[in-house]
């Protein structure tokens, strides 16, 4: 059935037909579409607009339908455009003509503009979720190695020795400001396109403030043909995933390099790794490598909706429908990556004495050996090069800063003293370090506390 008929002299081509279809696809929002009908029939009651019994029978006819579905009785028949003339269908085979009066001062286009902005929003509070058990996982990290010394990298070359605790913080901050975005995405969509109508608005007296109220919204929009045509929120929720999915793509380039022949930072749990068909020794990176993949697809979605749009006359145009594959693409493969990746980081294992070896080496302490002769009278520029000096003397001996005779040390500067190995050790460049947000101890464990803190409120900022 369709929900357009009377006009026409002719049947569609199926080809069209299968073309302009949407319901292989929107099907997967048939409880939105339920719920805003279940809304909108309690408005045109409360209005007049239809009668007490009526509305008994249409939410009777809408729930019963809802349950089917969600039970398996009843199977979304694919002959319908959509999911909307499959519900308004269904309800008036079970219920007569009553379930006419359904989409009395509605158009799909508002009904669509709400479903999708229902269901965008449920799945804002499931990426939400899934981004708050990351968190767990990472802070759980933090806090058990505030003293696991690594090298941290610029240019990915060895710069000064950080920790583990220090490093995890920082995609820490990158997921905590994720859910920062999707809080104010959420807050921004909040409001309710239903009894737009076509563009234009309607005819009848509904109260749009009621159907706002009765889903959860914070008002009704302002403008009928914005309603309709806006997809705003669409477009910052498929930024705000590629921002996640870049986040989580850079933190797996990460656990790569880490878990290559060369680093043995970290071991993966069998449980998250996978072999080779063929070299008999490979335990390989790939869940990793395909989050790090995933994101390209990701961001396609971004840039295909914003193509999609950018031409688009006001109001309602059928270029919208094509809203729905990527997003709905883009949200399984985002939550399917970040929860994957929680998994797969609660499982991994440490090589602590590795991590603290590769921060050793490479004169990760070659700023703390220049900050001790500032220490002791030294102009920094000056102590700057004195250090350099030693590091090339210590290269051509092949030996680090910590294994050099003191007699070398003050060949090139008598400032130099005993107590020198003492000031470039490990722990010292690491502990000394106290400013706000640096990797010492005890400023990272201020944060820790920071971080629980906002983990138990919940609060989204
Ligand atoms: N399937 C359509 C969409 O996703 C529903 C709205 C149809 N409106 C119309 N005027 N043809 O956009």
């Amino acid at each position: 059935m369709k929900l357009w008929g009377g006009r026409f002299t002719k049947e569609t081509n199926q080809l069209a037909h299968d073309f302009n279809a949407s319901l292989s696809f929107d099907q997967r929002f048939y409880r939105q579409d339920i719920d805003g009908s279940i809304a909108h029939v309690n408005m045109l009651a409360k209005q007049g607009i239809v009668t007490s019994e009526e509305r008994f029978a249409i939410l009777n006819g809408l729930e019963g339908i809802k349950s089917d579905i969600e039970n398996g009785i009843l199977e979304i028949s694919p002959e319908y455009e959509d999911i909307h003339s499959f519900v308004e269908a269904t309800l008036i085979e079970r219920i007569g003509d009553t379930g006419k009066k359904l989409h009395t001062g509605r158009s799909r286009n508002d009904q669509v503009a709400l479903d999708m902005k229902l269901y965008v929003r449920d799945e804002i509070a499931e990426t939400d979720g899934l981004l708050s058990e990351l968190l767990k996982v990472i802070l759980r990290i933090m806090k058990e190695n505030t003293s696991t010394y690594m090298p941290g990298f610029t240019h990915l070359q060895k710069a000064q020795p950080v920790t583990l605790a220090h490093h995890f913080g920082a995609y820490f901050e990158m997921f905590r400001r994720d859910r920062g975005r999707l809080s104010d995405i959420r807050k921004r969509m909040n409001s309710c396109p239903l009894g737009a109508g076509a563009l234009a608005g309607t005819t009848y007296p509904l109260d749009r403030d009621f159907t706002a109220d009765f889903l959860g919204f914070d008002e009704a929009t302002r403008n009928s043909m914005d309603s309709v045509s806006d997809r705003d929120y669409i477009i910052e929720y498929l930024s705000a995933l590629s921002t996640i999915m870049m986040h989580l793509s850079r933190f797996c380039e990460e656990i790569i390099i880490w878990n290559s022949n060369e680093y043995r930072f970290v071991e993966l749990d069998d449980s998250y790794s996978t072999g080779s068909s063929i070299m008999p020794q490979k335990k390989n990176p790939d869940i990793a490598e395909l989050v790090r993949g995933k994101t390209g697809r990701v961001y396609g979605a971004l840039i295909s909706i914003l193509t999609t749009m950018k031409g688009l006359p006001l109001a309602y145009n059928k270029d919208m429908q094509e809203d729905k594959e990527l997003t709905f693409d883009a949200i399984d493969t985002t939550n399917g990556c970040i929860a994957l990746f929680t998994g797969m980081a609660d499982t991994m294992t440490f090589n602590r004495d590795n991590m603290a070896k590769s921060a050793m080496a490479g004169f990760t302490n070659a700023t703390d050996a220049a900050d001790y002769l500032v220490n002791n009278g030294v102009a920094f520029r000056d102590a700057h090069g004195i250090i350099g000096q030693l590091v090339l003397l210590c290269l051509e001996k092949n030996i680090s800063l910590g294994e050099l005779p003191l007699d070398e040390y003050q060949k090139i500067s008598p400032v130099f003293k005993e107590d020198i190995y003492e000031a470039i050790s490990l722990e010292t460049c690491v502990e000394k370090r106290l400013t706000k947000g640096a990797p010492g101890s005890k400023a990272m464990n201020a944060v820790i506390k920071e971080c629980e803190a906002y983990l138990e409120e919940g609060k989204d900022e």
